[in-house]
């Protein structure tokens, strides 16, 4: 039986906007592509081999069970963990036998030993907690680390005083700055410093740019010219150059989205000429399976949050915020049929929407040209029937439907849009290239 809802990633586009990318940050910059929380909901090993099949630099997660998700799934890219530390041992040492333990995984350890894995550190303790695990391992070459250094955001990150109290156990005290960091402990070695924006407009970009190069220039003599640092994410990439440095960490922007000029909970600051060719990526289908007729004075819905106000012709599509549709969307949302849209009528239930097939009624003055997208009802010459596709999610961005729209509607952003639509919802991969789609 075909699954009542699909979401539709098109690896073409994400290979077009990888392209896009690269255009904009120059043959210097690195680009890292954050595939964390299942890359964004997408399907994080899928979309990790496509990065790593395109080249990118480094793939980066949130914890130790992520990379071993892509560990296991066969990837063998440099993976950056944001957060080890989440997993590491208060004091160092081995975790104990739990076998279930991400740091007893045996596939995490096979890849920390030949330095596939990268680890990001918060807090100064970490670092003996991370040099102990490399002895164990033997490690050749030494553990990469990235030192992650709060410059506004408050959130994971150390403060200058615990970065003062970190980077010297990573580098020799006196050592000239060409010398390589692995000297000191030969066991990991100081690969990345980088900070995390809070907000993207220019002033905050500009004051954390600053609050960050102080930090580092009070401690140059301690950083090799081989440390990469990096600084932004994508709203701020897509801002300011200055910010690009020796790498960017991409995750929303993979996807044509992170335009917060369409996100309720962002800046309208400008953007980088060209910030707004990237390609949307993700398209969520579903059918119609129900049609009936009621009267005009009929309410809808639980709660009766709409009452019809004309004889309709409404259908029920097998999609609800148990799949990750926000109840938030209830009487604002439409669904795409064909190029034209339907309102969605009353509250979201779990796993149905009740929408409004009604033709409209004819205008008093017929515009001669009416733009597609701004119909918001299905025209009278449109055939309906049980069965026709319906998308939740348009992968056009002048849909009422589109991501950054469903967003704005919802008074949330893009990353919850897709990362909330649940894995019970199967992921279908299109590829033209190899002609070929593949399901998850
Ligand atoms: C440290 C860090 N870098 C990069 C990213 C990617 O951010 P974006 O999806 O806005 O590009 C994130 C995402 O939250 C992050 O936490």
């Amino acid at each position: 039986m075909p699954p009542l809802s699909q979401l539709v990633v098109n690896l073409d586009r994400l290979t077009a906007n990888i392209t896009r990318w690269r255009q904009m940050l120059g043959p210097r910059v690195k680009l890292a592509t954050a595939v964390k929380s299942n890359a964004y909901g997408l399907g994080g090993p899928t979309i990790a081999a496509h990065l790593q099949s395109l080249g990118v630099d480094l793939l980066i997660v949130y914890n130790t069970t992520q990379a071993i998700e892509l560990l296991d799934a066969g990837i063998t890219a440099p993976i950056l963990i944001l957060l080890p530390g989440l997993d590491l041992p208060p004091t160092p040492g081995p975790p104990g036998n739990a076998t279930d333990h991400p740091f007893n995984n045996p596939a995490l350890l096979a890849a920390l030993a030949r330095g596939q894995i990268q680890l990001g550190i918060d807090a100064p303790h970490q670092i003996s907690a991370i040099q102990k695990l490399a002895q164990r391992l033997d490690t050749n070459p030494p553990i990469p680390v990235h030192l992650h250094l709060d410059t506004g955001m408050s959130r994971a990150g150390m403060t200058p005083e615990q970065f003062s109290q970190a980077l010297p156990l990573l580098t020799p005290p006196n050592s000239p700055p060409s010398t390589p960091a692995s000297t000191h402990s030969p066991a990991i070695k100081l690969a990345g410093i980088y900070t995390h924006m809070a907000c993207t407009d220019h002033p905050t970009i500009t004051a954390q740019q600053q609050r960050f190069d102080a930090i580092l220039k009070q401690h140059h003599h301690l950083i090799p010219p081989d440390t990469i640092i990096h600084t932004s994410a994508t709203h701020a990439s897509l801002r300011d150059t200055a910010c690009h440095r020796d790498m960017v960490r991409i995750g929303i922007g993979l996807y044509g989205y992170g335009f917060p000029s369409t996100d309720p909970l962002a800046d309208t600051d400008p953007f980088l000429p060209g910030a707004d060719q990237f390609q949307h990526v993700v398209r969520w289908q579903s059918q119609i399976t129900h049609i009936t007729h009621r009267p005009a004075g009929t309410p809808v819905g639980y709660n009766h949050l709409h009452t019809l106000t004309r004889d309709s012709l409404i259908g029920i599509i097998p999609v609800g915020y148990g799949d990750g549709y926000p109840v938030a969307l209830s009487n604002q949302s439409h669904v795409k049929i064909g190029n034209h849209h339907a309102p969605v009528l009353g509250r979201v239930n779990m796993d149905q929407l009740i929408i409004d097939l009604t033709p409209p009624p004819p205008p008093p003055h017929p515009h001669p040209h009416p733009h597609p997208h701004t119909h918001t009802h299905i025209p009278p010459h449109i055939p309906i029937h049980v069965g026709q596709p319906v998308d939740i999610i348009s992968d056009d961005p002048t849909s009422l439907c589109s991501v950054p729209n469903l967003a704005n509607l919802a008074n949330t952003h893009a990353y919850e849009i897709i990362c909330r639509i649940q894995k019970s919802v199967p992921r279908i991969y299109t590829t033209t290239a190899t002609a070929a789609t593949t399901r998850t």
